[in-house]
């Protein structure tokens, strides 16, 4: 194996050829593609003849994948619907997913809502619009190295409040703050050591709600300043798909958001996740129970 990565930028981003990601790999490979991904925090494999079942075997070689439980009749599923079509495989009309959807719009830390973290997010293209639909990616460690000092002590051991119906309200859905406070809010660090690098990383987005003891204000201020702080040009990318290239990020290591395209054309992205930690004994992934206590709108599958 000759396993070649090809930067984006000079420290952000990779595409990884070298390496045929739809067959079995042995441990060495998979340490190096982990390696890889550590370093360039989102790494991005064309044309890699993956379908669904090899797409979901690769990525248990990065961990536990999260999944929604059975549900009527389906069976569980491992991989999540992040494109425009609905669960008869038609473009989806339901305005519901639309304006969740505009939620995913602005740059987030995928699951940062849940109190298990997600690390990494795969995202395969089955179906591509001609009018494009590519994904930005905002580099939050290199965004964290360069804040000013005083900010840097400012955070350090500050915990926020997460919401995903914080995020689906500034997507223009019609959820109200009494609504999100009656609802679970997972507490993680403001700044946390990603493991993979050693780096610390900016982990707000737009699932991050409030700072823990701090008014609402004061922590808008501050959580407003960071996620414009971490998107400015210079720590983003864009990533363009054809039909069949994969992209993975890391969600400990960095912001995504979907960029636009015609709702019209037909867009099948399939991504499967990996939890940093996996779940404990017994315990299923609580998805189903989000879901059911949702506030007026629910996708049909969660993005
Ligand atoms: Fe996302």
């Amino acid at each position: 194996m000759t396993l070649i990565a090809t930067p984006i930028t000079p420290r952000f981003g990779a595409e990884i050829s070298g390496v045929d990601i739809s067959k079995p790999l042995d441990a060495e490979t998979v340490q190096a593609l982990i390696a890889q991904q550590d370093k360039w925090g989102v790494t991005v494999y064309r044309n890699t003849g993956l379908n669904d079942e090899s797409q979901i075997a690769f990525a248990r070689n990065f961990g536990h994948l999260e999944s929604l439980p059975p549900r009527e009749g389906r069976p569980r599923l491992y991989l999540f619907n992040a494109g425009n079509l609905n669960a008869q495989g038609e473009i989806n009309r339901d305005p519901s997913a639309l304006t969740y959807r505009k939620g995913d719009m602005i740059f987030h830390s995928d699951s940062s809502f849940m109190d298990m973290r997600t690390s990494y997010s795969m995202l395969r293209a089955v179906e591509v619009p001609a009018s494009g639909g590519p994904t930005e990616f905002a580099d939050t460690r290199s965004a964290y190295d360069d804040l000013p000092q005083e900010v840097k002590d400012k955070i350090e051991t500050l915990e926020c409040e997460h919401s995903l119906w914080w995020s689906r309200k500034q997507g223009g859905a019609e959820i109200t703050h009494e609504q999100i406070m009656e609802r679970h809010r997972p507490i993680h660090k403001m700044v946390h050591v990603h493991a993979g690098s050693g780096r610390k990383v900016i982990y707000t987005g737009s699932h991050c709600y409030k700072v823990v003891g701090w008014s609402w204000e004061e922590s808008r201020e501050l959580i407003d300043y960071l996620n414009a702080h971490a998107t400015q040009p210079q720590y983003v990318i864009s990533v363009d798909y054809a039909v069949g290239d994969m992209v993975i990020w890391d969600n400990l290591s960095c912001f995504h958001r979907g960029a636009g395209f015609d709702w019209n054309e037909r867009r099948d992205m399939r991504r499967a996740t990996v939890r940093e930690a996996p779940a404990r004994e017994g315990e299923d992934d609580p998805f189903g129970e989000l879901f059911r206590s949702a506030p007026q709108i629910a996708p049909a599958r969660a993005g």
